[in-house]
């Protein structure tokens, strides 16, 4: 069970009514549970219960969602020793993202990470037959595609990252749904594995260029040109085009190394680059 600043505040100003229970999400808006509210506390549908104090420390935290555990709450975030960086569920009105020492894996201001998921695939539309899904996160890219694709090949390099796709419950069909290939590894060495002329799409996610080099490297690009089909269409995430000097150089540089390795009509779109197979 998972609360973040919404139910927190749904939940006080439920108490604050005097009504004796309210109905709120338990998931982080998938779905609506029942807590009664008695004696200043609050009680669970699996007889956990909290303090008015707990639920005033989930309102105050805006940057974090909590965990029900042992009648108590845990900010879900943590440190890995592995990478070197701190992760965290980050709350919004809709889907979550992951913060990744500072860096928000999906655009939470003016729209909601489903939204701007929405938008990338948009962008290769329509998403379907074989999509590649270069970087999970949480999957939503992989999720969205998979309603209209044939299957989603789908690759996470990142033990954290997993960790906390188990816990979000708007990840939840990369575990259960068959049209989605989900593998934990290293895209850039897993990309060799793939068969040639294979894939309608492919969606490139990437994280910032000095975080993954090799996933902006001439060689990779070469590999995404292979596995493409003909005709087959990439959408590749850069950042914002024409918000900074670092990042319209980017998008050049990208479509310069996308040119080489083959792909034609390539244009600075929303975020990122668009290109064909031909
Ligand atoms: C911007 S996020 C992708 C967001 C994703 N499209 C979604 O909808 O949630 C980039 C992800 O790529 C992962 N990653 C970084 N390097 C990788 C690699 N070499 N192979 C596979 N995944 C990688 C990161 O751990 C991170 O989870």
């Amino acid at each position: 069970m998972l609360l973040s600043y919404i139910q927190a505040k749904q939940l006080l100003q439920a108490k604050n009514a005097g009504l004796s229970s309210v109905e709120i999400s338990l998931d982080l808006g998938r779905s609506i549970s029942k807590i009664e509210i008695r004696y200043n506390k609050f009680f669970f549908p699996d007889k956990q219960e909290l303090t008015e104090y707990n639920i005033k420390n989930v309102l105050k935290k805006d940057t974090n969602c909590f965990l029900i555990r042992n009648n108590d709450i845990e900010k879900i975030q943590f440190f890995s020793e592995k990478t070197n960086r701190y992760y965290k569920l980050f709350p919004t009105k809709s889907w979550p993202t992951i913060e990744i020492s500072g860096i928000r894996m999906h655009v939470v201001k003016d729209m909601t990470p489903k939204q701007d998921t929405e938008k990338k695939i948009e962008l290769i539309s329509p998403c379907i037959g074989y999509v590649l899904d270069t970087c999970t996160g949480l999957g939503y890219t992989a999720i969205i595609a998979s309603e209209t694709a044939d299957s989603v090949f789908t690759f996470e390099i990142d033990e954290a990252v997993i960790e906390l796709q188990k816990i979000n419950p708007w990840s939840k069909e990369l575990f259960e749904n068959e049209k989605i290939h989900r593998y934990e590894g290293d895209t850039f060495k897993e990309i060799k594995m793939l068969k040639s002329d294979f894939f309608d799409r492919i969606i490139h996610d990437p994280p910032r260029l000095s975080l993954a080099t090799l996933l902006y490297s001439q060689e990779f690009y070469n590999e995404l040109f292979r596995v493409a089909k003909q005709q087959g269409k990439i959408y590749h995430y850069t950042g914002r085009p024409g918000a900074k000097n670092r990042n319209i150089n980017l998008a050049k540089n990208v479509i310069k190394r996308l040119s080489i390795a083959g792909f034609s009509g390539l244009e600075e779109v929303y975020n990122g680059v668009t290109g064909e197979k031909k």
